[in-house]
């Protein structure tokens, strides 16, 4: 059964690009060898990501990135089984969000504010999709 699961998170420290390289280098070889598409935004040190694949291969590199040391406060905002997959091109997508967009998108401007926390994310967890499913055509 397919499956999406969104969550975010906080990492430890900002991370510099040969980090962030580092990990979607890894994270797309492996997701490739299983299946798994989805997409990650990274701002200051705000996560967001989505995975989307087999139900247990979801569930179980999931657990492995919980455990990861690079970030911590790693909350689950969706978890649904779909019929079809929004990142099917995409082993992993990616943006590192420094700079506004051109266009003005609610859900984006408040990633994007220095007040933003991810916890607000909790409360509105369609939100996180919608700002996920906005880089689509961006990667
Ligand atoms: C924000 C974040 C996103 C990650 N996304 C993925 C991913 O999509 N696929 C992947 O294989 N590893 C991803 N990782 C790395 C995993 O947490 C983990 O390091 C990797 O699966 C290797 O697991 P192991 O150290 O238990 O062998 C991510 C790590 C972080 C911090």
């Amino acid at each position: 059964m397919l499956q999406q699961l969104v969550y975010c998170s906080k990492a430890v420290h900002l991370m510099d690009s040969s980090e962030l390289l580092q990990l979607l280098a890894n994270a797309r070889q492996f997701n490739h060898s299983v299946g798994i598409t989805g997409m990650l935004l990274y701002k200051d040190q705000s996560f967001i990501q989505m995975l989307e694949g087999d139900e247990q291969q979801v569930e179980s590199l999931y657990a492995r990135i919980q455990q990861d040391s690079r970030h911590y406060r790693v909350k689950t905002l969706y978890q649904q089984p779909a019929q079809q997959r929004a990142f099917s091109n995409w082993s992993m997508g990616f943006q590192n969000l420094h700079l506004p967009p051109a266009e003005n998108f609610e859900g984006y401007s408040a990633f994007m504010s220095p007040e933003y926390d991810v916890d607000a994310l909790l409360t509105a967890p369609q939100k996180a999709l919608k700002l996920l499913l906005y880089f689509r055509s961006y990667s």
